[in-house]
């Protein structure tokens, strides 16, 4: 008798969770809305598990990249994926011997130079100022750190990495194994990985945003 009500006190919990809980008089929860969310929720990852990003994520957030709104559709950029322990560890080595403040050699959690991802994606358009090239690439890179969240994935867009491969000599044939072609620079490098931390968002300013009547 007494498995008889706590089998039907579950019963009724789990109907009122399936059909509303609401009453007629109460307003309708607000529906969800996914993309909002991630755009709200995405933060930037600076630590990363050992977990590798499998390869059809890497190419499915990157297809999402090339998706991006860019000027007269185009496509101005170049994207090259590296997933090798063995690219981000030899670059490292480069910023540590040259530029050691881009390098936290005592956080024991310090994996590489690449705010400890274990996937990257790097983005190149043509060395030109004047056209929207950078523009596309910034698109694209919102894009990418979106469909990365949906997928569980972290992401950090990264200046530093971009502007010392493309600029220190010894780090050269790391730049040249990603193959952008002539004309071509290398602009944000985006860090992909599991996350292994939960950072608070950053404070945003609204007064930034203004009607105009
Ligand atoms: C163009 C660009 C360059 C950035 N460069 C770096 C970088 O080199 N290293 C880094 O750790 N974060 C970098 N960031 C990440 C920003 O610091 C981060 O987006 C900002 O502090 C807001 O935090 P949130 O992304 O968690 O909202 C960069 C972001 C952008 C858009």
């Amino acid at each position: 008798m007494k498995k008889n009500l706590i089998t039907l006190s579950l019963l009724a919990v789990l109907l009122s969770g399936c059909c509303g809980s609401g009453t007629a008089t109460e307003p309708a929860a607000e529906p969800e809305n996914a993309v909002i969310d991630a755009i709200m929720a995405r933060r930037s990852i600076r630590y990363y598990t050992d977990t590798p990003v499998e390869r059809e994520k890497l190419q499915k957030i990157a297809e999402c990249g090339i998706n991006a709104p860019n000027a007269m559709n185009r496509q101005d950029w170049e994207v090259r994926i590296v997933d090798s322990q063995e690219y981000f560890d030899g670059v490292t080595q480069i910023m540590k011997e040259s530029m050691p403040f881009m390098v936290k050699t005592d956080d024991p959690k310090f994996r590489n130079g690449f705010r400890n991802a274990t996937a990257a994606i790097f983005i190149a358009c043509p060395d030109d100022e004047s056209g929207m090239f950078l523009q596309n690439v910034g698109l694209m890179s919102e894009n990418i750190c979106l469909a990365a969240y949906s997928l569980g994935l972290g992401t950090c867009v990264m200046g530093g990495p971009a502007m010392f491969l493309s600029t220190n000599e010894a780090a050269r044939p790391y730049l040249d194994r990603l193959g952008f072609s002539e004309g071509y620079r290398l602009r944000v490098v985006i860090a992909v990985g599991y996350p292994d931390e939960q950072p608070e968002a950053r404070p945003r300013d609204p007064g930034k945003i203004q009607f105009i009547d």
